[in-house]
């Protein structure tokens, strides 16, 4: 293990080729049994990070060597852990733009980035250089009304944000094991975390056929394997 900030045991590994899981511990004690934030770094000419990690963060999580090459700024709904350091980044990266969907800049981000967003539309494509991703709304899923996520089509990784979320630290960056069971046993215990109305399961099957080979999760281990195939699992225990 890579370890890039040794106060906060900031770790970084590679998930699928020149895609980088940034994870941070959450300081000890503050979440019963561990948990980790990660963010997810596409390398490419417009370098894209998707997670700011928290506020209160950023000054531990910013392990990049040369944050000002950042194009991109990405997250999946506008919440503390995935958006909180925006304007850090932004202040940090002078070329940054932050992304997100079109719900979430009109009511959010628009006000609060202090620079104008480039919101995307369901379906619509950003070109990072050789690399590309496409955002995909997933409004509710797990929760907001602005959620959505990115997938990168050369690498066929799907940047799942609060999907598959285990609890722990001391998961392995990258398994092809079970990440199922343990994020539907955190759900179980916090049922609130997750909406299950709204179409979940048409969101979650329009996720699924994007067939990931990998999902970039936002915490716990990211996973490689047929993406699909958990997603629509995921689906079965959400809606009855
Ligand atoms: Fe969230
Ligand atoms: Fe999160």
């Amino acid at each position: 293990m890579t370890v890039t900030n040794a106060q906060a045991g900031t770790n970084v590994h590679e998930i699928a080729a020149g895609i980088y899981r940034i994870s941070t511990p959450a300081p000890p004690g503050a979440v019963p049994g561990g948990f980790t934030f990660n963010q997810i770094l596409v390398v490419d000419d417009e370098p894209l990070l998707f997670h700011t990690g928290l506020r209160r963060m950023f000054r531990l999580a910013h392990v990049l060597g040369d944050a000002a090459k950042l194009r991109w700024v990405g997250f999946s709904h506008f919440e503390s852990d995935e958006s909180g350091a925006l304007n850090e980044w932004l202040a940090a990266a002078p070329l940054a733009q932050a992304v997100c969907s079109r719900v979430a800049a009109m009511v959010s981000v628009n006000d609060y980035a202090d620079r104008p967003p480039r919101a995307l539309g369901d379906g619509e494509e950003l070109s990072l250089g050789s690399k590309r991703v496409r955002w995909l709304d997933a409004p509710h899923v797990p929760h907001n009304w602005e959620c959505g996520y990115l997938f990168e089509k050369t690498t066929r990784t799907l940047l799942c944000g609060d999907l598959f979320t285990q609890p722990g630290a001391d998961g392995v960056p990258l398994t092809e094991s079970d990440v199922l069971g343990p994020s539907l046993a955190m759900w179980k215990a916090m049922p609130a975390s997750i909406a299950v109305e709204g179409g979940a399961r048409a969101i979650l099957e329009k996720l699924a056929a994007t067939e990931p080979a990998t999902l970039a999760t936002m915490h716990g281990s990211s996973y490689r394997g047929d993406g699909a195939r958990l997603l629509r699992a995921f689906a079965k225990e959400l809606v009855a």
